[in-house]
């Protein structure tokens, strides 16, 4: 019944996965979350470091196979303890086998147990964890409060959400009853996914006098993945509560701006004056990470051997390179494909842009889309002219 896989420093047990991996198999294993996994023990290793932290306790109460408790126990750097827990029979017992087959059993600690109840069964003082690893099917919502309330302080928050079709604002119902927060329909979806989903984390943390701070969030295969540094107290999560805003949203000219909340009473669009527009939040507003976090996983993932350090380096390398750009990225293929026009290079787009001494980079979100602080009608003006400029020159 099971097959031995490989992957970063360990051979682990995992059920056959025939085509594509499903949530009925007995115990739920993705070969493609392989980045999720290398992105995550980089990302440990570089909080830890940067705190000094020998001896850390970490918890993954969604554990599946164990895969991510064993890459964790054996290949991060100061690790004492494991609490690895999955509601699914099967996989609790997998997880032990996997961890001798490791050996790590004596880090790894084992519970056949409900997510929030092992993480509530560790809210007192001693037992909290200096690393939680929240990994669901779907999202991370229903985990969040019995998380938090798990944390130390400082602690990392590891969060993965597949729920895109929700948190991208195709079923806004479902966005408003789970995130309590309305959302938009927008080109830059994924980006507005990740606002939206700290967003909620935040508000869930200041609940608890906790502050969060997103150190590191990236989009990829389908799915977000957000790392924030929580921190006990009333400044903390004063500041953090403080970066919470609303977004507006032109439909007819593609203007864009978040403003904190109590800015937001115009309706109607500032740049074309149109009514058809979108509000969203509340959404985080401000940085999605830290440059030297982000600096310091990177290095660690140039340090590892890691299936994926080659697309995780470029990743990484282009997250540092849009971070200090303006929030929601520009999709050039909407905006070219509204003016009839061929996209032209990102290169001479970039290039003209800069020139205007404007902000513009590429974007991790997506390889047909820039962030820049043009402008949407500046955009356009630009694009129109960049592709006369390279018509000319064929
Ligand atoms: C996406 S998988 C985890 C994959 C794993 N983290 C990895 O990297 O391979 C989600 C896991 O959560 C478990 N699960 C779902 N709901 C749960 C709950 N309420 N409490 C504990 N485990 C749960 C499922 O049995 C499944 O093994
Ligand atoms: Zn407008």
């Amino acid at each position: 019944m099971f097959e031995q896989y490989k992957e970063g420093q360990v051979t682990f047990l995992s059920p056959r996965i025939q085509k594509v991996p499903t949530t009925s198999m007995p115990v739920f294993y993705n070969p493609q979350s392989e980045l999720n996994r290398d992105i995550t023990i980089s990302a440990i290793q570089a909080f830890l470091n940067s705190h000094g932290k020998m001896e850390a306790r970490v918890c993954t109460p969604l554990a599946g196979t164990g895969i991510r408790a064993v890459r964790i126990a054996k290949e991060v750097d100061g690790i004492k303890c494991v609490v690895a827990g999955d509601c699914n029979p099967n996989a609790a017992e997998l997880v032990k086998r996997n961890s001798e087959l490791n050996k790590v059993s004596e880090i790894i600690e084992v519970h056949h147990s409900d997510a929030n109840l092992l993480l509530t069964q560790h809210h007192r003082h001693k037992l909290r964890f200096d690393v939680i690893d929240i990994d669901p099917f779907g999202s991370p919502r229903s985990f969040l409060a019995a998380a938090i309330g798990a944390l130390k302080s400082p602690s990392l928050l590891c969060l993965t959400a597949t729920d895109m079709p929700v948190l991208v604002g195709i079923r806004p119902r479902a966005c408003v009853k789970r995130y309590a927060a309305r959302p938009a329909r927008t080109d830059y979806g994924h980006e507005h996914a990740i606002r939206l989903l700290l967003g909620c984390a935040v508000r869930e943390a200041a609940s608890q006098d906790i502050g969060l701070k997103p150190l590191l969030a990236i989009y990829a295969d389908h799915y977000i993945r957000v790392f924030c540094e929580a921190s006990k107290g009333d400044d903390e999560t004063w500041t953090a509560v403080s970066q919470l805003g609303h977004l507006l949203h032109c439909d007819e000219c593609g203007f864009r701006s978040l403003a904190s909340t109590i800015q937001l009473f115009q309706s109607s669009c500032p740049e074309c004056n149109s009514a058809r527009t979108q509000r969203a939040g509340p959404l985080w507003a401000k940085h999605l990470g830290s440059r030297d976090f982000i600096d310091a996983t990177l290095q660690q993932v140039l340090r590892k051997p890691l299936g994926t350090k080659r697309r995780l380096t470029r990743l990484l390398q282009r997250l540092l390179e849009e971070l200090d750009g303006p929030p929601m990225y520009f999709d050039l293929h909407k905006l070219c494909d509204e003016l009839e026009i061929p996209i032209p290079s990102h290169k001479t787009i970039i290039d003209a842009i800069r020139a205007k001494g404007l902000f513009c980079s590429r974007t991790h979100f997506s390889p047909h889309a820039i962030r820049t602080s043009a402008s949407a009608r500046l955009l356009r003006q630009i694009l129109l002219h960049c592709t006369k400029g390279e018509q000319h020159h064929v």
